[in-house]
């Protein structure tokens, strides 16, 4: 896929990934986080998590990285002039800190569950908890249509594969929720949009973007009650 090509069709999408801000309400009853606590958005995109983010402690401050110049412009556009937020442009491997609490909304399978959190653990302060959204098969074993859907992850598992990852990376889950179908569609309503938009003067990458994208969207239809986002609250296990 042709990066520029990618990057014309995400251009101006509120987010980068199925969410809603239900999500981080529920992740406010699971966890106690003190006064002015310090919170992380890795692989932020465009920051339609910031807001939600912020409401979660009186005096809270977000650090929101992303490595995409394009996204993290776009977070700044809404809050560049924000004291309770810093922008960075940085790698999630390495989100400095330390933090209470490291949120990352559909960024996690890039570098592997039991990765993300083993580097993230120095990342966090005494107390802090990791949050996480992660691809996940809901009916297990999968039907061998959903996993050719998901033929470019192989690591992915059902939601207790999920647990046993974090588990083998010294945590411990406090928590778990199915993300929904209208987290899915805060993501796929405005792409889809900007898809009709952008179809009749496609050149041929664009178009095979476009294409791929209407693939995905309709393995979604088809097949979404069997696969999804599970959202993790972990924290490390004292004997981790
Ligand atoms: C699926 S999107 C999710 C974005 C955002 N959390 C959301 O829900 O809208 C993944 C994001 O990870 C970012 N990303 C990819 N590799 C990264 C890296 N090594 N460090 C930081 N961000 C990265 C991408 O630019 C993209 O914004």
């Amino acid at each position: 896929m042709n990066p520029q090509a990618f990057l014309t069709l995400h251009r101006n999408l509120p987010r980068e990934g199925p969410g809603e801000p239900a999500d981080i309400e529920w992740l406010g009853r699971q966890i106690s986080l003190p006064e002015g606590a310090r919170i992380c958005d890795n692989a932020c995109g465009p920051g339609a998590d910031i807001g939600p983010l912020l409401a979660l402690a009186p005096g809270a401050h977000v650090t929101a990285i992303d490595i995409n110049p394009q996204f993290l412009g776009q977070a700044a556009e809404q809050w560049g002039e924000d004291p309770r937020v810093d922008l960075l442009m940085g790698d999630m491997r390495d989100p400095g800190g330390p933090y209470d609490l490291i949120w990352c909304a559909g960024g996690v399978y890039m570098l592997g569950v039991r990765e993300a959190l083993e580097m993230w653990k120095p990342s966090l302060a005494e107390g802090g908890v990791v949050a996480f959204s992660e691809p996940c098969y809901f009916k297990y074993p999968p039907d061998s249509e959903v996993v050719e859907i998901w033929a470019d992850y192989p690591q992915m598992s059902g939601e207790e594969g999920v647990g046993a990852r974090v588990r083998a990376a010294g945590y411990e889950t406090i928590a778990t929720r199915r993300l929904s179908d209208d987290a899915w569609r805060a993501y796929y309503k405005p792409l889809m949009a900007r898809m009709e938009e952008l179809y009749e003067d496609a050149d041929d990458d664009l178009r095979e973007v476009l294409i791929a994208h209407a693939a995905e969207i309709k393995a979604w239809d088809e097949y979404g009650d069997d696969f999804g986002y599970l959202l993790s609250v972990v924290r490390p296990r004292a004997d981790g």
